[in-house]
């Protein structure tokens, strides 16, 4: 089967995000089959048959998430959908929101149908003011169309929409902060289980679901579970928003089958390694997941071909490191970020993300020892799965991979009076020269 965009096909238009648009292009028509004709259970079942994979991170299976909801609650559901994108590197949710709200909606109703949910609310991060400027517009006129609201496309069933906007926070991405911060508290994480799925928000039953996850739906209702799985891996398929930045000619998001080799896509949809310069390290899949050295590249970008490299999928943030890149100033720059973003509930994330930040710090600037680079993998070990959410491993993963891969930099800055960048910066000083925090 040949290959066309789903989530992203008519982007270039000025008017791609109007409900003009969008139902000119066949839009809600599969919304309109499925609350009119289709049973919950059936929707769920088609769901799990396609392997739709959660492509908020985790990858976890849709069809298995929506089944955990319990049917026989009296309590209301809820469908939150996560739309907080700021995993470093991320920038796809964005783009569907921004260029196709409907089919985000459509993909709401047809979610809310399986799961019996009337009300839904997009989480999306406080920076977005343009995308929810948009997904605000796209809910005015699906309203005003009688798409939302009382009697959903004349099927007798309503669904609110509402749209809540963050305050610029990353662990406002992680479902259970998420979910506190919708309620008004502050965004922390919450221990699971429970799990959302049986007691989310306000206590209720709660579906979570990524942006680009409910925008499969409709394409799934429209060519069936065997033809989705057709697309890329079985185990993973679908149409894939991978976002590409750094060092490439041509940064951006694309939209490939998943599965697409790593390479491919920096080399033929990027643009290949800027300035004629050459590859050194690949992040495939945002700032939490292990990196990869330029001789690990010969991967499949799906979760299994991934997660068999030692490295992940997640967020499909692709972040390409030329050979000019220092791996210590990197590091130093995403480890300030994972602890200025630790909630600070546990003490092996609080502690552990102000270490790292600290160690990694003193080797940039000249103050670092030998030691120092088992210190890191050390702080790591007593991080990773033993917290309440996942960002300590979020924070540990490119702390061991930069540090173990790329031993060479931390070695040299060790030895060399800190990295390259900074000794420019302060080409008098001496090792040890160095003050931080
Ligand atoms: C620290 C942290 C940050 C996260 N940030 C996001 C995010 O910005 N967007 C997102 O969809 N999922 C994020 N997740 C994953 C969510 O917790 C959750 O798994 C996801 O929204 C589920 O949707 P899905 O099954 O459709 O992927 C984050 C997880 C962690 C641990
Ligand atoms: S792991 Fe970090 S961010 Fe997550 S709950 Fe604990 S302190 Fe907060």
């Amino acid at each position: 089967m040949t290959f066309r965009k789903i989530l992203t096909p008519h982007i270039a238009e000025d008017d791609c995000h109007t409900l003009n648009f969008y139902q000119s292009n066949g839009g809600y028509s599969q919304a309109k089959i499925s609350l009119k004709e289709q049973q919950p259970d059936d929707l769920i079942e088609l769901v799990k048959a396609a392997n739709l994979r959660g492509r908020g991170g985790a990858g976890f299976p849709t069809g298995v998430k929506w089944s955990f909801v319990p049917k026989s609650s009296d309590k209301p559901k809820y469908l939150v959908v996560n739309a907080d994108e700021s995993e470093p590197g991320t920038f796809k949710d964005r783009v569907i929101m921004e260029k196709n709200p409907h089919l985000l909606l459509e993909g709401i109703l047809i979610c809310c149908k399986a799961v019996n949910i009337q009300t839904a609310y997009i989480y999306i991060r406080g920076e977005f003011v343009f995308a929810a400027q948009r997904l605000q517009q796209a809910i005015d006129e699906a309203y005003d169309a009688g798409i939302l609201g009382n009697d959903c496309l004349g099927s007798g069933l309503s669904v609110d929409v509402t749209v809540h906007r963050g305050a610029g926070a990353y662990i406002c991405g992680e479902e259970t902060g998420m979910l506190t911060s919708l309620e008004g508290d502050r965004g922390q994480p919450k221990l699971k289980p429970p799990f959302p799925a049986i007691e989310g928000v306000f206590g209720c039953p709660t579906v979570v679901n990524n942006v680009e996850t409910l925008a499969n739906l409709p394409y799934i209702l429209e060519i069936g579970a065997e033809a989705y799985c057709a697309i890329g891996p079985e185990k993973s398929p679908g149409p894939k928003l991978f976002c590409v930045s750094g060092h490439v000619e041509n940064p951006g998001t694309f939209e490939l089958p998943m599965g697409i080799p790593l390479r491919t896509l920096i080399d033929e949809h990027a643009g290949g390694v800027w300035k004629g310069r050459k590859l050194k390290a690949v992040i495939p899949g945002g700032s939490s997941a292990h990196v990869l050295t330029a001789e690990e590249c010969d991967v499949a970008m799906d979760i299994e071909s991934l997660t068999a490299a030692g490295t992940m999928l997640g967020s499909a943030g692709v972040i390409v490191m030329d050979d000019s890149t220092c791996m210590v100033d990197a590091l130093v720059n995403l480890m300030r970020f994972y602890h200025h973003e630790s909630c600070g509930q546990c003490t092996p994330c609080r502690e552990g993300t102000g270490w790292l930040e600290k160690i990694v710090h003193r080797i940039a600037h000249g103050d670092g020892r030998m030691e120092d680079l088992e210190l890191v993998l050390d702080v790591c070990d007593r991080m990773v799965g033993k917290t309440i959410c996942a960002l300590a491993d979020a924070a540990a993963f490119p702390a061991q991979s930069f540090v173990t891969k790329f031993q060479d930099d931390f070695v040299a800055a060790i030895q060399n009076g800190g990295s390259p960048a900074w000794k420019k910066r302060h080409p008098s000083a001496v090792g040890g020269a160095a003050t931080h925090g």
